[in-house]
């Protein structure tokens, strides 16, 4: 049976690390209250010449290095953010711009912090159906020039930092190894608790000197909502995608959840009974980069040996929608 393989990955992130403790100039909080309620201990952030694509280059780059391909070999790119170069056209055809590629399709996918497992949907669908053999599936983030650093955005400013992630995935023969499903989620009752609510075209006037005054161009969140929603989604997602494989918890090798808050991956440990080996953080050096996330984390678990060939790997993600979903892949 035919299915998707992740051929290699990559990732980058920019060069300023900015630690809790910069944060004190800018806004009333302490390393204290973000360590213990976030886990976070600093992230990384964009240099003021680098847009999101910027980001997602090296990224693209290492992962073709890693295949030993050139990017005139990919086929199709799908690019998953939340924070783009512009309203439009998407970021997905700046990559293929600086990869010096053309005549390739190029999707933005903009599904939040879920944004990688929706764009390996789709991806891995062409690649099942035989659409396309070689994808290259981005999730890239550049939230820092987008956050309100005064006390005012205190809640969401110290979650977020900048980065990009990228994997390319063809198809396998080899079988039982792959994806073996994934499970998309969303519920659009709840947009509003997670959201930033400028720029598009719900609003007269469009933007307005009065509605940047107050802010309505930075994201929001009702902080305790996205807590209840992300620590029991993510766990159902999980649960629905080893029932459908017929497999167990017992049988995870990895969970590589969405790095929104040590807290929130803490409650999802919890609730699925994992052991610390079976679960993988580094939101304490990143934060939180949204669709960039899992496949940062990836790429570390892949460094520190925590994956081999053959072994159980489960996504998940939690974002802006809400949206949420699984992937099962044997590695
Ligand atoms: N520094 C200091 N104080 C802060 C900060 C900050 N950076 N941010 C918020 N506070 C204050 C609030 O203003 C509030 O003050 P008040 O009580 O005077 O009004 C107080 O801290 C709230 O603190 P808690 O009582 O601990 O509130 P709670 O337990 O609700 O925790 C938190 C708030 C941490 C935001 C929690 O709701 C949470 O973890 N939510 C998850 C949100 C999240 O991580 N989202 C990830 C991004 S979205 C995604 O990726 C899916």
């Amino acid at each position: 049976m035919m299915r998707t393989e992740f051929i290699s990955t990559g990732f980058y992130v920019p060069d300023r690390v900015v630690r809790n403790d910069e944060f004190t100039q800018w806004m009333d909080t302490s390393d204290e209250w973000i360590r213990t309620r976030t886990g976070i201990q600093e992230r990384h952030w964009a240099a003021d010449d680098q847009a999101t694509s910027d980001l997602s280059v090296p990224a693209a780059k290492q992962a073709l290095e890693r295949a030993g391909m050139k990017a005139s070999d990919l086929d199709c790119i799908v690019f998953a953010t939340v924070s783009p170069d512009y309203m439009s056209p998407g970021s997905g055809v700046y990559l293929q711009r600086k990869l010096g590629i053309a005549n390739i399709p190029c999707l933005d996918v903009r599904n939040q912090c879920s944004g990688f497992i929706y764009g390996l949907s789709v991806a891995d669908a062409w690649i099942r159906l035989g659409q396309y053999k070689r994808v290259l599936l981005v999730g890239a983030e550049l939230q820092s020039v987008g956050l309100d650093l005064t006390t005012r955005g205190r809640d969401m400013a110290v979650l977020f930092g900048d980065g990009a992630g990228a994997a390319i995935l063809g198809p396998t023969s080899d079988d039982g190894r792959g994806v073996l499903s994934t499970h998309l989620y969303s519920d659009g009752a709840c947009a509003e608790l997670l959201w930033c609510n400028l720029g598009g075209t719900a609003n007269r006037p469009r933007l307005s000197a009065e509605q940047l005054e107050r802010g309505m161009h930075f994201p929001q969140m009702v902080g305790r909502e996205v807590f209840k929603h992300a620590s029991t989604r993510m766990p159902a997602s999980v649960l629905e995608a080893l029932k459908v494989n017929g497999l167990s918890v017992a049988d995870i090798k990895l969970l590589i959840p969405h790095q929104a808050n040590l807290r929130i991956s803490e409650m999802v440990q919890k609730q699925l009974d994992l052991r610390d080996d079976q679960i993988f953080s580094n939101i304490q050096r990143y934060g939180n980069t949204t669709a960039a996330s899992i496949p940062i984390a990836l790429n570390e678990a892949l460094q520190a040996g925590r994956l081999a060939r053959g072994d159980l790997l489960i996504l998940t993600a939690f974002g802006s929608g809400f949206t949420w979903g699984s992937a099962a892949i044997r590695w």
